[in-house]
């Protein structure tokens, strides 16, 4: 992979340690359980891992996750407690824009907090489409659109929050259809609350 500055170097120790954080990946992943008939026998993609939290829920459902993430000191996290996952794990350090991933398709694709960090978000879901088996299913997580002040350092970040709608036409036009979308949480600040979707849908045989 090209050399490419690990933009959470400095959160990655200390990720798993903000409650909210936890409890925002626990009520995707109940979300995911409750909208999508996982198998022990699937195969899913967390796009943008990071140090786990989404796939350590969603583990004892299915029989592997693969974490693709392009950061190592959050994969490293990954790595470090992959003993604790209900499933098999795999980590892959990949930027999903840029390096091919190989010769393999997944029955699914989970997804939490990591798509504002992506700019070109129609050519993410062609992308995506291109690593599902048919039928094969998205479960993405991100923020409803908001004013820019989630983070408090905007570095890295190329949407602020999603316009569902918006989001919809992307994914239909890569060929996804049964799109839905429910909120799965709200992330409490001290300025103001911020609402997280779950966004899934279908790729089309
Ligand atoms: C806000 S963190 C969320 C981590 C985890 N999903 C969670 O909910 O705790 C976003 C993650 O996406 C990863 N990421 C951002 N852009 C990426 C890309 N282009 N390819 C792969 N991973 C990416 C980052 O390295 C980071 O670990």
């Amino acid at each position: 992979m090209e050399k490419q500055t690990d933009l959470f170097a400095h959160k990655s120790k200390n990720w798993d340690m903000n409650s909210k954080r936890v409890q925002n990946a626990k009520a995707i992943a109940e979300l995911i359980v409750k909208n999508i008939k996982l198998t022990k026998e699937m195969e899913l993609m967390d796009l943008g891992a990071g140090t786990g939290l989404l796939s350590y829920f969603v583990a004892p459902f299915v029989k592997k996750i693969v974490a693709v993430d392009n950061s190592p000191s959050m994969l490293l996290e990954f790595e470090n407690k992959c003993d604790e996952f209900a499933c098999e794990t795999e980590a892959i350090l990949k930027d999903i824009t840029k390096d091919p991933i190989d010769e393999r398709s997944f029955d699914g694709i989970i997804s939490s907090m990591t798509i504002h960090h992506v700019e070109d978000i129609a050519a993410l879901f062609h992308k995506l489409a291109t690593l599902l088996k048919d039928d094969g299913f998205i479960a993405i997580a991100d923020l409803d659109s908001e004013d820019g002040s989630f983070h408090s350092d905007n570095t890295g970040v190329f949407h602020y929050g999603f316009d569902r709608e918006t989001l919809k036409k992307f994914a239909e036009a890569a060929g996804f259809s049964d799109i839905r979308f429910e909120t799965a949480s709200t992330i409490a600040k001290p300025h103001r609350d911020f609402t997280v979707f779950l966004m899934t849908a279908r790729k089309e045989r």
